[in-house]
């Protein structure tokens, strides 16, 4: 499947320095859960787990005025279908949690951290679920749409709860200097690797890049 590849939106501020430290060892984990099923396990979830709930209260500090920008630009010019049901892994403080009630007809919004879940505003057509992404209490092939903002991708489990023709959606708000990112080629190669592509398509917003994957219909 080839990924097709629309015009960037430039930025309009400009995106903070952060040095590779920042970034490197949580891209390679997030590498590694994409492409490696046996890479998660009860242990590495419990480090993730500790590791938001301590990020939490300072969590609304980070990013800037370019940070919502990808996640709009994802859904209308990655051409989303408007309405369905969505489910919004990794959701944290819900800071991108708006963007999706306004596309969505609802949106499960999951999150391992309580402390994370507990910042998030309280939203009509939003239910906030404390649950692991890579095992969703959520029916085969009933979702229109997985949305990841920064977070991880799990394949083989976000294909079974999508519907025939279903988006995923996959945003790193930072670009390639997002923690949990992955480049769009390896976003489409690992759910290719589960399933059917019917198409995909990446592009840069402000900081962020982007990539929406169809699944076969
Ligand atoms: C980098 S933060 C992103 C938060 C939010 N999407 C944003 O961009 O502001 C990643 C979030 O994913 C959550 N997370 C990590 N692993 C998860 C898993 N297996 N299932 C559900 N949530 C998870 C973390 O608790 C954290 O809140």
């Amino acid at each position: 499947m080839t990924l097709a590849h629309l015009e960037p939106v430039a930025p309009t501020t400009k995106r903070p320095e952060r040095p590779p430290e920042a970034y490197l060892p949580m891209q390679r984990l997030t590498r590694q859960i994409a492409f490696e099923p046996d890479a998660w396990g009860p242990e590495r979830k419990a480090e993730v787990t500790a590791l938001f709930d301590g990020l939490a209260p300072e969590w609304h500090t980070r990013g800037g005025p370019d940070r919502l920008k990808p996640t709009a630009d994802a859904l209308v010019r990655g051409a989303v279908p408007a309405r369905g049901r969505a489910i919004e892994i990794g959701s944290g403080t819900g800071i991108h949690t708006g963007v999706l009630v306004e596309h969505f007809d609802s949106v499960v919004s999951v999150d391992l951290s309580t402390e994370m879940l507990g910042l998030a505003p309280r939203l009509e057509g939003n239910f906030l679920l404390r649950a692991d992404a890579s095992r969703l209490a959520v029916r085969d092939s009933s979702v229109q749409a997985v949305v990841c903002v920064n977070a991880y991708l799990f394949p083989a489990e976000y294909s079974r709860v999508l519907v025939a023709g279903g988006r995923v959606v996959f945003v790193s708000t930072s670009g390639e200097r997002t923690p949990i990112y992955l480049p769009p080629e390896e976003v489409l190669e690992a759910l290719e690797q589960v399933t059917e592509i019917e198409s995909a398509a990446t592009s840069r917003c402000g900081w962020g890049i982007w990539t929406v994957v169809a699944l076969a219909g």
